[in-house]
C-alpha cells in the first residue's frame, strides 16, 4: 500500500510551549485513518502542522512532495482540506456560496456546477437551503455544509476535526457513514480526528492514539475496535 501522507518526527509549538514531540505517522492512499486520544493530546495540533498553520518542524511528504516551507495556501493547492474543530464555514454567506467559495482553487472551473449537485446528493439538507445564510443552519448541517465544502476543492486528502463534535446521537451516525460513502465515491484520502473513537474505529482502516503530543499506539483500526483491554486502556470506552 502507498501510503500518500508520510510524517517524520513532527514537533510542534505554541511559543515556547512544546505541544508534538517527534510524532511519526503514515496515510495510505484510500483508506480512511483515525487519529484519537483525549483532551489536549494534539490532534488539533497535529492536522494544523500538516497545514502549516502552527510553529513546526519535521518531515512531512505528501504524494512525494516535501510540505516543508510551503503555505497553507500552497498546501490546499496540493489536495489537501482541512475542515476545522468548530466547523468553519463562512456565516455571514449562503450555503452555495460557500460551496463556490471552496473551489476558488481550483483550475477545472466548468465542473463546479455538477460538483456542487453531487455534494447536493449527498446532503439534501443542504439543498432545500442553499439560499440560507451558513450560521444560521443547525449544528448538524453546519458540518455537513463544512464538509461538502472542503470536497469542492476535490482534494486527495481530507483532514477531519472532530465531526461529531455537539451533535446529536443520530445525525452523528448519519454523517459518518455518508463520510464512508464519500471516502469510496470521492476516492478520497480521509485522516479523522474524533473523541468518538467507537465511531471513528467503525469507518476507519488503521488508528492511531496521541497522548501528550506523541502516538502511544498504532494499529489495525478493527483490532483496536474489539480489543477491550486497549479500548480501556488507551481510549476509555
Ligand atoms: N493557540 C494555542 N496557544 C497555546 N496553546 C495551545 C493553542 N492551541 C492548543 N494549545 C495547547 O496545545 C495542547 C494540544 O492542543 P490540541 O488542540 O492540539 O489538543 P486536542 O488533542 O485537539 O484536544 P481536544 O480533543 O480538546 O480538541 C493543549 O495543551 C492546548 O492547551
Ligand atoms: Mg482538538
Amino acid at each position: 500500500m502507498t501510503a500518500l501522507l508520510e510524517v517524520n518526527d513532527l514537533r510542534a509549538q505554541y511559543g515556547a510551549v512544546r505541544v508534538l514531540h517527534g510524532m511519526s505517522f503514515a496515510l495510505n492512499e484510500g483508506d480512511v485513518t483515525a487519529l484519537l486520544g483525549s483532551n489536549g493530546a494534539g490532534k488539533t495540533t497535529t492536522l494544523r502542522a500538516i497545514c502549516n498553520s502552527v510553529s513546526h518542524t519535521g518531515d512531512m511528504v505528501f504524494d512525494g512532495i516535501a510540505l516543508r516551507g510551503k503555505s497553507t495556501e500552497a498546501i490546499v493547492k496540493l489536495g489537501i482540506a482541512h475542515v476545522p474543530q468548530g466547523r468553519g464555514t463562512f456565516t455571514k454567506l449562503t450555503v452555495e456560496e460557500n460551496l463556490q467559495l471552496g473551489a476558488m482553487v481550483r483550475r477545472n472551473r466548468p465542473d463546479i456546477v455538477s460538483d456542487m449537485d453531487r455534494m447536493y446528493g449527498y446532503f439534501p439538507k443542504l439543498k432545500e437551503r442553499r439560499t440560507q445564510q451558513a450560521g444560521t443552519l443547525s449544528g448538524g448541517e453546519q458540518q455537513m455544509l463544512a464538509v461538502a465544502r472542503a470536497l469542492m476543492l476535490r482534494p486527495r486528502l481530507m483532514l477531519l476535526d472532530e465531526p461529531s463534535f455537539g451533535l446529536a446521537p443520530l445525525i452523528v451516525q448519519s454523517l459518518f457513514d455518508i463520510l464512508r460513502k464519500i471516502n469510496v465515491e470521492e476516492r478520497v484520502t480521509v485522516l479523522v480526528v474524533e473523541q468518538n473513537a467507537n465511531l471513528a474505529l467503525q469507518i476507519s482502516s488503521r488508528a492511531y492514539v496521541v497522548e501528550t503530543g506523541c502516538i502511544v499506539l498504532s494499529g489495525n483500526a478493527s483490532e483496536i475496535a474489539s480489543n477491550e483491554a486497549i479500548r480501556k486502556s488507551y481510549l476509555g470506552c
